[in-house]
């Protein structure tokens, strides 16, 4: 447990001196208790110290519609808050969404200074937030604590800057670089420790994607099994022709959440196909052009912030190609498949240490390596 976890509970104020980075830190940590459950809104963490140093209310975002940090830190501060220091993850909003705007809370609660790690980029709040407070005088400082923010924003970042989800590009490869002995071919590689975490990822994205060659090898029912999810999780098939069978196992899942299929005018125009699979379910989405850009941008209008896009090797090098992979999750096995493997990204040259904050974890005999395909952004 970090040093400063202790001190900073609520009411508690030792003989050490705490620093802002240790408030900071801790707004952090709150922050990421929101993780899977708040899209499309961002996870955001608030502190309230008092004038004398002492944290009085501490509070994160639960969920899309529920009230914000920095309220629920004010409201557990109460007339503590009075003369003292908001620290918060991103800057605090000054519209009314579903709750009213935070700025307002912060002026009459009577805080002073407010530390924000980072400004909201969201064109409706946009340093919008900032100015409001600074013209009722309340001292602003920004940047304590911004990139940790940022990389644990990046979803929603991605969202309100391209328009398209944060893209995870996650496969199951053998040691040799292979996702499947053959094209086409359903290849069992992972261990059941791999397949734990990887049900456990599925349960904090918006939405699972796979291109329409995998629906046809594997059949998947891209569902969060054995894994707890507080909402819905959308799957997402990409599909330019539209192929997918109506009896696909993935349309007999609705009750885990919608499924989308992405097509082109084209794909859409087989009027006959495109209703049996409207009569078992799925939503058929048009996409402007035959680019995967394109097809996440029709997600991100759905407000859809994460996507976990799990293959297969066409979808995935579509997206290496397009700079739309923002991290890549490998789960590597000890199998050996050979050379008439299907690579993955069809054998492009992709190196693990050329991944941001990459981590590696053993999962039983296979090993994961995850990380950002760009810096923090
Ligand atoms: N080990 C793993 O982690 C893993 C995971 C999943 C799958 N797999 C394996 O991968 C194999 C399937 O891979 P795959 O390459 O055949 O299929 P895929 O990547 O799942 O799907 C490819 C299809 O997606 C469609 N698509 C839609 N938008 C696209 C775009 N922007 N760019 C490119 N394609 C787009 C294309 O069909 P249209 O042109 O008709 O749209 C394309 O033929 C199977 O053997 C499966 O078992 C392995």
């Amino acid at each position: 447990m970090p040093s400063w976890f202790k001190r900073c509970e609520t009411g508690s104020k030792d003989s050490v001196t705490l620093t802002p980075s240790d408030y900071m830190a801790r707004a952090l940590f709150h922050a990421a208790r929101g993780r899977g459950r708040t899209s499309p809104n961002p996870l955001v963490g608030a502190v309230v110290v008092s004038a004398d140093g002492v944290v009085v209310g501490q509070g994160f975002h639960e969920r899309a519609g529920d009230p914000h940090a920095e309220v629920r830190a004010l409201d557990a501060a109460g007339t503590r808050a009075r003369g003292g220091t908001l620290y918060c993850t991103l800057e605090p909003c000054a519209h009314i969404g579903r709750t009213g705007p935070c700025v307002v809370r912060i002026v009459d609660a009577g805080i002073s200074r407010v530390v924000a790690a980072v400004e909201d980029p969201n064109p409706i709040v946009r340093g919008q937030g900032f100015s409001f407070l600074r013209q009722r005088g309340v001292r602003v400082e920004v940047g304590l604590g911004e990139t940790t923010a940022t990389t644990l924003n990046q979803p929603f970042f991605t969202l309100i800057r391209e328009r398209r989800p944060f893209v995870v590009l996650k496969a199951a490869t053998s040691r040799d670089g292979c996702i499947a002995e053959a094209p086409g071919r359903r290849t069992r590689l992972t261990s059941d420790a791999a397949d734990r975490h990887a049900q456990r990822v599925r349960a904090e994205v918006d939405a699972i994607g796979v291109g329409v060659g995998t629906v046809l090898a594997d059949d998947p029912l891209l569902t969060a099994r054995g894994a707890y999810r507080a909402r819905p999780l959308t799957r997402v098939v990409f599909d330019r022709s539209l192929r997918t069978p109506p009896d696909a196992r993935l349309l007999s899942t609705h009750d885990a959440g919608p499924v989308i299929i992405v097509t082109t005018a084209g794909g859409a125009s087989h009027a006959d196909v495109r209703s049996r699979l409207e009569a078992r379910g799925a939503t058929i989405v048009v996409a402007p052009d035959a680019t995967l850009r394109a097809a996440l941008g029709c997600l991100g209008e759905r407000t859809i912030c994460s996507l976990l896009l799990e293959g297969g090797a066409a979808i995935h090098l579509a997206a290496w190609d397009e700079g739309v992979a923002d991290f890549v999750r490998l789960y590597v096995t000890p199998h050996t498949l050979g050379p008439a493997g299907l690579r993955f990204l069809s054998g492009r040259p992709f190196s693990s240490a050329g991944l941001f904050e990459a981590r590696v974890e053993p999962l039983g005999p296979d090993v994961l390596i995850e990380g950002y395909v760009h810096g923090p952004r």
